[in-house]
């Protein structure tokens, strides 16, 4: 009789999102003419923009004819891709990253989840506190993460770095020391920042006591105040210590399509390993699972990528960006009108808020949708300092970001 990977039963529950859709399908079949205003997961709902639906115009019809056809991608992505990505996004930004050093996926979601397996069953994760639910789940099914206490929302073998208003959102370096910290800036679910010198000391700590940031980078293309970082290599010695974590889902709406990209420098060794290897690079063993277990993002979506830093395709996603941020202003404005504490918001698609009346982020969740047929997502649902926090995210409609606001303040 085959045995399981009981590790996947010790996770409490459902996936945070999956359970909100559940519990949403199921409000909706009760009440089926509520109209519901969905701003809890988030995803996307502009199209996409035309410089990438002109490339996957193009890129499709090359696939119809055996001259242009592409079959499986090279290993580590497209050279197109990873070039044009290692010039705008880093090298023109004074960014030391080269074009090798970018693995092309298929998003962020499924990198941030696999990272992990290159790494030693016994190494001891740092996350922040509340956390996107992916980084500490899949070590949790890897056998990482110790016992699950549903008292205090806690997984016995993880440091939690509480991010609340006390501390501005801002995680502050650990007493035990982590060997993987997890930092994800725009912050997600928070909506807040870190400035460049703040993360700078987390690149120094990591390098002093030989710990691996993975940055997940998401988020960047709502920054708007230049003292944040848009990458973890904007910070000296960041290539000995970071992965980075890149999507093109938020910036460009390719939640549908699936693109990102993990970057690690050669310049992270090993020096030397348990079974005595010497000099081991981790792009070696990420390029090692990358070849083994996947077979690249499809040719026309890395096409679609490429569009992205296009003249006019830096310009349209730009605009994107720009109506989404309106949206998050709106948001945190109305909700502030409506006496509520908010944050986020300003470098990030997600605006944050303090739950009423000390009500659970739960509580507050069923009243939302109960009272005014608008969806968010309980900030508990992040981690235990989530709790009486929630998030409203920035990429609905602008008329359903009024329309929600609205219901919000006649509540
Ligand atoms: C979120 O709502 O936190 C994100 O959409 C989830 C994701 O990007 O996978």
């Amino acid at each position: 009789m085959y045995t399981l990977n009981e590790n996947y039963l010790k996770l409490p529950g459902s996936y945070l999102f999956s359970g909100i859709a559940k519990k949403v399908a199921a409000y909706q079949k009760a009440h089926p003419d509520a109209d519901i205003i969905r701003l809890g997961i988030g995803d996307v709902t502009q199209p996409l923009c035309k410089a990438v639906i002109d490339e996957l115009h193009k890129a499709v019809d090359e696939m119809a004819s055996a001259d242009t056809f592409k079959g499986y991608a090279p290993d580590l992505g497209y050279e197109f891709l990873r070039h044009a990505m290692a010039e705008n996004d880093y090298r023109n930004n004074g960014c030391d990253i080269a074009d090798d050093e970018i693995f092309i996926s298929d998003g962020a979601k499924s990198d941030s989840a696999n990272i992990q397996e290159i790494f030693g069953q016994d190494v001891k994760l740092a996350v922040c506190d509340p956390v996107y639910p992916v980084y500490v789940d899949s070590n949790v099914m890897a056998g990482r993460c110790g016992d699950y206490d549903e008292k205090t929302g806690m997984w016995s073998n993880v440091i939690y770095m509480p991010c609340t208003a006390e501390n501005g959102f801002a995680p502050e370096l650990p007493t035990e020391t982590p060997d993987l910290i997890y930092l994800c800036f725009p912050n997600n679910p928070t909506g807040e920042v870190i400035t460049r010198d703040e993360l700078q000391k987390w690149v120094d700590y990591a390098n002093k006591v030989g710990a691996i940031i993975i940055y997940d980078a998401a988020y960047e293309a709502y920054i708007t105040d230049p003292s944040i970082p848009h990458s973890i290599y904007e910070c000296k010695g960041a290539r000995t210590c970071a992965i980075e974590l890149r999507s093109f889902s938020k910036n460009a709406g390719f939640t549908g399509l699936r693109l990102g990209a993990t970057i690690i420098p050669h310049d992270i060794v090993v020096a030397k390993t348990a079974i005595g290897k010497e000099n081991v690079e981790l792009h070696s063993l990420w390029a090692r699972r990358h070849g083994t277990k996947y077979n690249g993002a499809p040719y026309i979506v890395q096409r679609a990528g490429l569009a992205c830093y296009s003249e006019e395709g830096k310009a349209q996603i730009k605009e994107q960006v720009a109506t989404y941020m309106k949206n998050a202003k709106y948001i945190k404005n109305g909700l502030k009108e409506a006496g509520y504490t908010v944050y986020g918001g300003e470098n990030s698609p997600y605006v944050w808020l303090k739950t009423p009346d000390n009500m659970t982020s739960w509580e507050f969740f069923d009243m939302l949708l109960e009272k005014a047929n608008v969806v968010g997502t309980p900030g508990s649902g992040f981690g235990p300092s989530g709790e009486h926090y929630f998030r409203l995210t920035a990429f609905g409609s602008y008329e359903n970001s009024v329309r929600a606001i609205e219901r919000i303040k006649n509540m």
